[in-house]
């Protein structure tokens, strides 16, 4: 165990492409998670989850100038991550695209820290703002991010034709 490791167990680092199963084992998990809470599912979220995810990550390792990702491990193990992004389309010119903490490892201040670390990347590159989008009934993620200093700035309703 190197000396930084046992001061903290919890280590943060850049995700490269060879972290992409594990990635999608874990993003599959909040997916999973997502689908125990949401009362519509737009049918582009509707096909299979790898196959989303998938190009999701490609698109990280191809552009690294507008893409981060950022990986929480324990001894070795990914426990979270958080995918963040520049944006030239939105209201802000940066996005939280995805945050996700192992159940097991939650309250430990890993979402925050991961979280600070996607601002932190967003800051060096002249980000001024940044936005964060959630499904609507995902309770835990708006007190979080209303508790790390957001404020709700829009709402998406859908209908089906
Ligand atoms: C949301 C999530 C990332 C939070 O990660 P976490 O590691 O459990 O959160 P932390 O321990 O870092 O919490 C940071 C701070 O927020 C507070 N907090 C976290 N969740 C909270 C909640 N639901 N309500 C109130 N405060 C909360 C913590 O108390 C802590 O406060 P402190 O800074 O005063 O100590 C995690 O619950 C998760 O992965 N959820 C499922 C995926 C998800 O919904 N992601 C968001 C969609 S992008």
């Amino acid at each position: 165990m190197r000396s930084d490791e046992m001061t903290d167990p919890v280590q943060l680092r850049g995700a490269r492409p060879d972290d992409t199963e594990a990635l999608l084992h874990l993003w599959t998990g909040l997916v999973t998670y997502h689908r125990t809470l949401e009362r519509v599912r737009p049918s582009r979220w509707s096909g299979p989850v790898e196959e989303t995810l998938r190009p999701l990550l490609a698109q990280v390792w191809a552009a690294p100038d507008r893409y981060a990702l950022f990986i929480a491990e324990v001894a070795g193990d990914r426990i979270g991550f958080v995918r963040v992004s520049l944006a030239d389309d939105g209201p802000c010119p940066a996005r939280i695209d995805t945050l996700f903490v192992g159940g097991a490892f939650r309250g430990k201040r890993v979402g925050f820290r991961l979280l600070e670390r996607a601002c932190a990347w967003c800051r060096e590159r002249d980000a001024t703002e940044v936005c964060v989008e959630f499904i609507a009934p995902n309770d835990l993620a708006r007190e979080f991010y209303e508790h790390a200093g957001f404020l709700p700035l829009l709402s998406t309703f859908m209908r089906r034709l």
